[in-house]
């Protein structure tokens, strides 16, 4: 979505000693330094121009932005629901934050978002979502998603990462059976 020159991992546990071999193929970088001393990794990185995503900030990512920051900085945590606040960890060290509107996003819609405000220019309130979509497996079966999706133009559906409803399907499958037993 960004492009692998403009992704990088930060505070990869120590214990890693390769990426999955399909990140890895994309030479992504990575480290195993943390994010709040990244300018070891990167000189140029000076945190008054890193912005934290954030749910919580008080001010909403706009297309300016663009001209106020170098980085854009994602908590890459699941999400729990209702949200426990985890972004705050990052907050606390004094990064500029910026909010997507106040509902939960999956970490790849954020950035997918965030994506559409600064390289499109595009309003947060201009931009078509879906809010806790219910994702059908079968006539019987679905599952609500207690998160803000964008709406793919072409097909109506939220847009997920590729594999994405296979595995909440399995994964729904796993709970029910654990239900039984
Ligand atoms: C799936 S969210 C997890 C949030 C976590 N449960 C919490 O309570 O902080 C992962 C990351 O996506 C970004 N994000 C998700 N929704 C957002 C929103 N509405 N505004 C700004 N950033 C958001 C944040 O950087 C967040 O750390």
């Amino acid at each position: 979505m960004v492009g692998e020159n403009n992704f990088y991992l930060s505070g990869v546990p120590e214990d890693v000693k390769n990426l999955p071999e399909s990140l890895e193929s994309k030479q992504l970088k990575w480290s195993k330094t943390d994010v709040t001393n990244f300018e070891k990794v990167i000189p140029t990185f000076d945190k008054s121009r890193v912005c934290l995503l954030d749910p919580a900030a008080s001010e909403e990512l706009s297309p300016e932005d663009s001209e106020n920051f170098d980085f854009f900085l994602f908590g890459g945590i699941l999400g729990d629901h209702p949200p426990r606040d985890r972004t705050g960890e990052l907050r606390k060290h004094g990064f500029p934050g910026r909010h997507l509107g106040k509902i939960q996003m999956t970490t790849d819609t954020a950035v997918r978002v965030t994506q559409k405000v600064l390289a499109d220019q595009q309003r947060i309130e201009d931009i078509d979502f879906i809010d806790f979509p219910e994702l059908k497996f079968s006539k019987n079966e679905s599952t609500e998603m207690p998160f803000r999706y964008v709406r793919d133009s072409q097909t109506g559906e939220p847009i997920m990462p590729e594999g994405m409803f296979d595995l909440i399907k399995e994964d729904s499958n796993k709970s029910l059976d654990d239900l039984i037993l």
